[in-house]
């Protein structure tokens, strides 16, 4: 069984992209900047801004957090997008979720520039990704492909089972395995027999936010299986999927936590990147 090291991955991409932030910035005399805004004061949002931040001055791109109270008004917030969106020393936006409920989360996703949307949320960037054409494409599933493609670079013809079918997570990442030739099925926690599809599954990929969903016998030998999943219970976080039984089966799986979120950051990164030599072009 291999053990998929997500903050060895994670690392070893954050070197690399280090190395081209230097070329970018022989070439262009400046290097991408990545603007996060942060509004109120949930503990996760925190954690996460606060690792986008040192990430991202590790790997030498500009980096800068603009934080709001819960109480900002919704066109507070929509100006500064705009602001952004025209400010050449900023290559990257992130709106940091979830937002309180006052503020339209629709609005302020459609609000970021399509070539600046590093989260890749924006109905252009998720039309032009289910069409197979250039767009930015959401952190976390970018982070489980390619994760998958280090194990398993030739995906032609495999059978990817999806547990979970959100706009972050399940959709899009049904999309890129769909780019890869995969025939995908995507489940979620209404699918019949949740178990029977996993079992035709070459790869798994859950990411349904139920603790411990996937079974060791809801898995064939040989399959890889990624576990989105980040999930607080009474004997700590565990993932989407029972680790210690699905480890005993599967060809190669993520642990929780140190696979999938680690490299999500890094992609967060890579897209900031992305995003700054489109805008060069
Ligand atoms: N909150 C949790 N995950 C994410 C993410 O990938 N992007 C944004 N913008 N907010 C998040």
């Amino acid at each position: 069984m291999i053990l998929i090291d997500g903050k060895k991955a994670a690392a070893e991409l954050r070197e690399e992209l280090k190395k081209e932030v230097i070329q970018l910035k022989s070439k262009y005399n400046t290097v991408p900047g990545l603007t996060v805004i942060l509004i109120g004061e949930l503990a996760p949002s925190k954690i996460y801004v606060k690792n986008k931040e040192k990430s991202a001055i590790e790997v030498g791109l500009k980096s800068e957090v603009i934080r709001y109270p819960e109480t900002v008004d919704e066109k507070t917030v929509l100006n500064k997008i705009n602001e952004l969106n025209n400010d050449v020393n900023v290559s990257g936006i992130l709106v940091q979720l979830p937002l309180p409920k006052h503020i339209n989360k629709q609005k302020v996703i459609e609000t970021i520039l399509p070539s600046k949307d590093v989260d890749g949320f924006h109905p252009m960037n998720v039309g032009n990704l289910s069409s197979g054409y250039e767009s930015s494409v959401p952190c976390t599933p970018l982070g489980c492909y390619l994760l998958i493609k280090k194990i398993e670079p030739n995906l032609n013809g495999k059978k990817a089972v999806v547990v979970g079918r959100s706009n972050l997570n399940g959709k899009p990442m049904t999309q890129l395995l769909l780019k890869e030739n995969c025939t995908v099925t995507i489940t979620h926690s209404k699918t019949k027999d949740l178990k029977g599809e996993c079992l035709k599954g070459d790869i798994i990929i859950a990411a349904v936010g139920i603790p411990e969903l996937v079974k060791g016998d809801w898995v064939k030998k040989d399959t890889i299986v990624i576990d989105v999943g980040i999930n607080k219970t009474e004997k700590g976080i565990v993932g989407d999927v029972a680790f210690e039984e699905v480890s005993k089966v599967a060809k190669a799986i993520t642990p929780v936590p140190g696979g999938v979120g680690p490299m999500t950051i890094a992609c967060l990164l890579k897209n900031t990147i992305e995003c700054f030599k489109r805008i060069q072009k």
